[in-house]
């Protein structure tokens, strides 16, 4: 297995490329099922999970074409895939495909809009918490359909065509909406959707569908509205760039100190993110197509964050907000409300000397000077990257170890950091 050495103290200073967004590239390669016409998706990162689904769509019969270098685009722009789903011949997504990435469920919402049945395993993916699928199988209810489990498969099926209904979900899901969006859009009547996930990812998901002559109002609001339409057509979309890409490198410059102009990318897709970065003590500056950030000499100031849906903190950058705190002076505060099992990344933490206690949901870091650096391996994508972070600020080497998980969220990881001076290499096995 591949392996990531860093050689820890390296201030940063250039410019990073940021991808398209791998968890808004993942519904609207999905979306890809719910018409026969092809759907051109730009900017798609190039990375594990998007092989992995590209996969799991083929096994269905739809086609893709991945579109080949242009003037002026390098091997880090992002690709454009076109996929056709004129000739679906498969309504089931097995477990060896599906058990690898748990987004790859959300097909059965698609398949069952458009075929009236799909058969999807049941989901694996990080192993951050227990992950239940029972509101995205609660909206398609809602919608009309009958839900079975049958052998570790979720069986879905639908006898006349969804109909739309009334979907309030008791908590706030990404997927669940994402699931509920893609059933309505084909089923007769209105479906509108109560508490809706409010994310970036989202909204563009929205953007696409609509494009593709769907009928939603509200997307980016917790209560969306659709008006069920009887087909779908084809067209263009551009993947909207990656923000916690964004604010993982934001956080490695504040952790090291330097100067990063991160380009290609929104300040307002991070919110509250950058408002608490700054409080840290890094300069943070949006930019025409991008955000600059700073930090110089002075160290980093301990703030206290809760995760919370967007616009809140997100979940997906606790990791690496933690590996920020190990350094700052006094005492932060992490609780994670999204996940119940998302502190995976802190007994590795502890092996390069930051002081971390746990108590529930809630994490208490004493701020150290220095951490030095240790062989580390972590199990989940984020929980990764806080180690690359980390290591980026310790003193002498760093070992990653399972680096299989950050290569499904972070495109070019190693060439990105490595013209910005951080001292980084991939070991291949
Ligand atoms: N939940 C349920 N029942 C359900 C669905 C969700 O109880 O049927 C719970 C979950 O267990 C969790 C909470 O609701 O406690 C929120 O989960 P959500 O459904 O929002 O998460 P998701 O859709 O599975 C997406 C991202 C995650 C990100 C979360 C939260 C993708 C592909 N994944 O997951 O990203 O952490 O939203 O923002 O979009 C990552 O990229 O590393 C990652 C894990």
């Amino acid at each position: 297995m591949d392996r990531i050495h860093i050689v820890g103290g390296a201030k940063l200073h250039g410019v990073i490329p940021i991808s398209g967004a791998k968890n808004a590239a993942l519904p609207l390669m999905i979306a890809s099922l719910l018409t026969g016409e092809t759907l051109e998706l730009a900017n798609v990162p190039r990375l594990a999970d998007i092989t992995a689904l590209l996969r799991i769509l083929g096994n269905h019969g739809v086609d893709h074409m991945v579109v080949g270098k242009r003037p002026g685009q390098t091997t880090e722009t992002g690709q454009t895939i076109r996929l056709t789903a004129s000739n679906v011949i498969d309504t089931t997504a097995p477990y060896d495909l599906v058990s690898t990435m748990r987004a790859s469920f959300w097909v059965i919402a698609p398949l069952l809009a458009r075929f009236g049945e799909a058969r999807v395993s049941m989901p694996g993916g990080c192993a951050i918490g227990t992950r239940p699928v029972d509101l995205l199988l609660m909206a398609m209810e809602q919608l009309g359909a009958t839900i079975e489990i049958d052998g570790g498969y979720v069986v879905a099926r639908t006898k006349n065509g969804l109909r739309g209904g009334e979907i309030h979900f008791p908590k706030v899901t990404v997927g669940g909406t994402h699931v509920a969006l893609m059933a309505a859009v084909l089923a007769n009547g209105t479906t509108v959707i109560e508490n809706a996930a409010r994310e970036p990812e989202v909204v563009d998901l929205a953007a696409c569908l609509t494009k593709m002559g769907a009928r939603i109002q509200g997307a980016g609001t917790p209560r969306i509205v659709v008006e069920g339409v009887s087909r779908l057509n084809g067209t263009r979309h551009e993947v909207l760039p990656d923000r916690i890409e964004t604010g993982t490198y934001a956080m490695a410059v504040a952790m090291t100190g330097g100067d990063v102009t991160l380009e290609n990318t929104r300040a307002d897709l991070l919110h509250s993110a950058l408002d608490i970065l700054a409080t840290t003590g890094t300069e943070v500056t949006p930019t025409a197509d991008g955000i600059r950030v700073r930090r110089n000499g002075a160290g980093v100031a301990a703030v206290d964050v809760t995760t919370d849906p967007f616009p809140g903190f997100p979940t997906d950058l606790q990791a690496q907000f933690m590996a920020l705190m190990t350094r700052a002076r006094g005492q932060s505060h992490i609780r994670e409300t999204i996940f119940e099992n998302r502190f995976m990344h802190v007994q590795e933490l502890a092996r390069l000397g930051a002081r971390i206690r746990l108590e529930g949901d809630l994490a208490v870091v004493e701020g150290v000077d220095r951490l030095k650096g240790a062989p580390v391996m972590a199990t989940d994508l984020r929980a990764s990257v806080s180690l690359v972070i980390a290591g980026l600020a310790a003193e002498g080497e760093t070992i990653i170890n399972r680096v299989y998980h950050l290569d499904r969220g972070f495109e070019a990881l190693e060439a990105k950091l490595g013209r910005c001076g951080a001292e980084i290499r991939r070991e291949r096995a």
